[in-house]
């Protein structure tokens, strides 16, 4: 599952996203990709109304279109984070979609402990950026990479600094061939 996080469709993120399904799909992947900038949203990002907490269920109880993406999250094999980086971090639209993923996890309270049934979960970040690293694609990679730990899952990540403006990415062919071979390793 792609989380596609731009409000642009025609982008740099859209880009990465084209190569990496071309890799996935040369290994036979099925591939669902989400436009989470269309999603059609009840509330804007999560209430913490803490049902989701007070339930056995792992979904958040709020009716609207992430509900039952989210819920499918821990059959996939592997959620793709797509996004450029807005403010050294991840896009509103992403971060949106995310908040609500707190219904995968269950917080046992005095413990620290947290239960969730995302083991066999791989996640990777797809990301650009017009600045360098250090103008916030180093810290987003450190933000998913440390819930990647958290959870205990595997993480992999493909960062583009200075990317320019929406779309100045595309004759970079080596990039292109990065991305490509990401999709294509993360399907095997
Ligand atoms: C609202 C906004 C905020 C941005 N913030 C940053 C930033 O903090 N650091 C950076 O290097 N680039 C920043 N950028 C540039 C984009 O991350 C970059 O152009 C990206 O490749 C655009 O991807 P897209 O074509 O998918 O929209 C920002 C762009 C916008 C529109």
């Amino acid at each position: 599952m792609i989380l596609f996080a731009s409000p642009k469709e025609n982008g740099n993120t859209a880009l990465l996203v084209k190569w990496f399904i071309k890799g996935a799909k040369s290994k036979g992947a099925k591939v669902e990709l989400v436009n989470t900038a269309k999603l059609k949203y009840k509330v804007n990002g999560c209430t913490s109304c803490q049902e989701c907490q007070h339930s056995f269920k792992y979904q958040c109880v709020i009716p609207d279109e992430a509900s039952p993406l989210i819920a499918r999250i821990p059959q996939v094999d592997v959620l793709v984070l797509a996004t450029p980086i807005y403010f050294l971090g991840p896009t509103a639209q992403l971060k949106l979609f995310l908040d609500r993923m707190y219904s995968l996890f269950k917080f046992e309270r005095g413990t620290g402990k947290v239960r969730h049934h995302l083991n066999n979960l791989q996640l990777c970040l797809l990301a650009s950026a017009s600045g360098g690293p250090g103008h916030g694609l180093s810290l987003t990679n450190d933000t998913f990479k440390s819930l990647a730990e958290v959870i205990g899952i595997k993480f992999s990540s493909l960062f583009v600094p200075a990317a320019g403006v929406s779309g100045t990415i595309k004759s970079n062919k080596g990039i292109q061939r990065k991305a490509i071979a990401l999709g294509s390793k993360l399907a095997n």
